[in-house]
């Protein structure tokens, strides 16, 4: 593994996330405790960074031990003993050795691959790294000895169920996203399985690390031999609210047969009802659609297969048989609700196994950019040639047939139709191979809107992104012929350009047989 700061995944915690955590984690191995006991205990940071949880611990536990009569430099020299810490950054473990005096242990060592301690920690707490996996190297064999192991999951996974297996109760903070991704099944069904999380807060909605556009979770726990039986608390955060009263106040209690392999959304109660019906009652987009969606293209080199209408008309002019490889090119951004605002940009569609021999202006324009096309020294390394994209197209994208466009991070819908069969999107595009007007309705409807906030991810500023794992779930209804006719003609009217937005969302509303209460659910979110 390279050891630059950035490949350790160091975000360091901040007091207001640091402080509620350490008195969740161990409030109820604290209490009621004598001072022996209490210098007993033994805390581990398994990515110890700096010491910003351990120091807080010590703090804790110094004043508990004050508390039951031991002097106050005594207390903390006890209280700094009963810590440890583990991180694979020695200059971090120095830092934090300063910061918690020679008592505590503290190793450089990776934490993964270290054997498990005698007796366990009483606690495991912490903020282990985000690594994606593509930045991890000569790490991976020993993940797979992890019973939550996946190819292509971020390191942090491994740190929770390390905490499993180094000690009872845990509280880690990690991304939130093992909560629903696929990369998590392995993980939640392991989890559910040991039957050992108290709580989960989703925290995606709080900037609470200025630098990393981290979306984070908490999840805390005890693992014992017997799986816990009573509900999990759950609670997803919206802006506004504290960690502190986040996880003083989880307010969710949900059956613990809800936390299975499937993904952990953590849904309010009137959501969850209506989100479980659609699934219930709606066949899924994936079962819909003629076939798999698909990206829109990369080309390695913009500056090269993208043209301006100068370049293009001159192209054309020398070269009119070049006319089937010039297409209209459209990125994400200029997608919009009903219809696409192409910008004047055309892109040079050469997919592998395109000759240019009968077409010498092609060849001699993309020539120009020789250098920056090469595969393996401008662009990435592949088997194709230096004048092709460096992608393969794939059939969508090159597809003159209708079909239906949306982005791959959305603030608001943004489906459109492009009838035309001439638009060729790039890769910020998901490519629906449909022209479906009905499917158009849907996506830009009221009710996708509502639906994409509680099941797609989130990105920055307040967007999602309907990545296709979740998007090929979104439940699809089968309309009555009537009701179906009636918004193919609506969606006929919106793209002739009258304002029928409002009668949309009321037949969309009509074709999922939404109650009036729904309805206003829905409306109100
Ligand atoms: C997100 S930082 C958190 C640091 C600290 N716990 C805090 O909250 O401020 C993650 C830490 O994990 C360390 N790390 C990365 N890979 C590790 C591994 N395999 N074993 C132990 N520590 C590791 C990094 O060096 C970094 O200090």
């Amino acid at each position: 593994m390279r050891r630059d700061v950035r490949s350790l995944g160091v975000v360091y915690t901040p007091a207001e996330v640091v402080r509620p955590m350490v008195e969740l984690a161990l409030a109820p191995v604290v209490h009621g405790k004598s001072a022996d006991q209490l210098a007993a205990l033994r805390i581990c940071d398994p990515a110890l960074g700096e010491g910003a949880f351990l120091v807080e611990v010590v703090r804790v536990l110094a004043a508990a031990l004050a508390a039951t009569g031991v002097a106050p430099a005594m207390a903390r020299a006890r209280a700094s003993a009963c810590v440890t810490g583990i991180d694979i950054d020695s200059r971090a473990v120095a830092e934090a050795r300063r910061a918690l005096g020679p008592e505590a242990q503290l190793v450089v060592a990776d934490a993964l691959a270290l054997a498990p301690p005698e007796r366990p920690y009483d606690v495991v707490l912490g903020n282990p790294p985000y690594i994606r996996q593509e930045h991890m190297t000569g790490v991976k064999s020993a993940l797979r000895g992890y019973a939550s192991y996946d190819g292509v999951a971020d390191l942090y996974v491994y740190f929770i169920e390390l905490a499993h297996r180094i000690g009872r109760r845990y509280c880690l903070i990690t991304p939130n996203k093992w909560l629903t991704a696929a990369y998590g099944r392995p993980l939640r069904a392991w989890l559910a399985e040991r039957g050992s999380v108290e709580g989960v807060v989703d925290l995606g909605a709080l900037p609470l690390f200025a630098n990393a556009d981290a979306f984070p979770s908490i999840v805390w726990g005890t693992a014992g031999a017997t799986p816990l039986a009573g509900p999990v608390r759950a609670a997803r955060v919206e802006r506004g609210t504290s960690v502190a009263e986040a996880l003083r106040d989880a307010p969710l209690p949900l059956p613990r047969a809800h936390w299975r392999a499937d993904p952990w959304h953590i849904d309010a109660p009137a959501d969850r009802a209506l989100l479980d019906r659609l699934a219930a009652r709606w066949p899924a987009l994936a079962d819909v659609l003629p076939a798999r969606p698909a990206r829109g293209i990369v080309t390695g080199c913009n500056r090269a297969f993208v043209i301006d209408r100068v370049t293009r008309d001159r192209l054309l002019a020398d070269e009119p048989a070049a006319a089937p490889l010039v297409r209209r090119f459209i990125k994400g951004r200029d997608l919009r609700r009903w219809l696409p605002e192409p910008d004047e940009r055309w892109i040079l569609l050469v997919d592998r196994g395109t000759s240019l021999a009968q077409l010498p202006a092609v060849r001699a324009h993309l020539a120009r950019f020789r250098d920056a096309l090469e595969p393996g020294t401008g662009r990435k390394p592949g088997t194709y040639r230096w004048y092709e994209l460096q992608d393969p197209v794939g059939v969508h994208a090159a597809s003159r047939a209708p079909r239906l466009f949306y982005q791959d991070i959305q603030t608001e819908p943004a489906c459109c139709l492009d009838d035309s069969g001439e638009l060729v999107p790039d890769t910020t595009v998901w490519i629906l191979p449909t022209g479906d007007r009905y499917l158009l309705a849907v996506l830009n409807s009221r009710l996708y809107r509502w639906y994409a906030r509680r099941r797609f991810p989130p990105a920055l500023n307040g967007a999602v992104r309907p990545k296709l794992e979740y998007m090929r779930a979104l439940p699809i209804a089968t309309p009555a012929p009537r009701v179906r006719a009636e918004i193919t003609k609506l969606v006929g009217q919106r793209l002739a350009g009258r304002s029928v937005d409002d009668a949309i969302d009321d037949a969309v509303f009509d074709a999922y047989a939404l109650t009036a209460r729904e309805r206003a659910h829905v409306l109100d979110s």
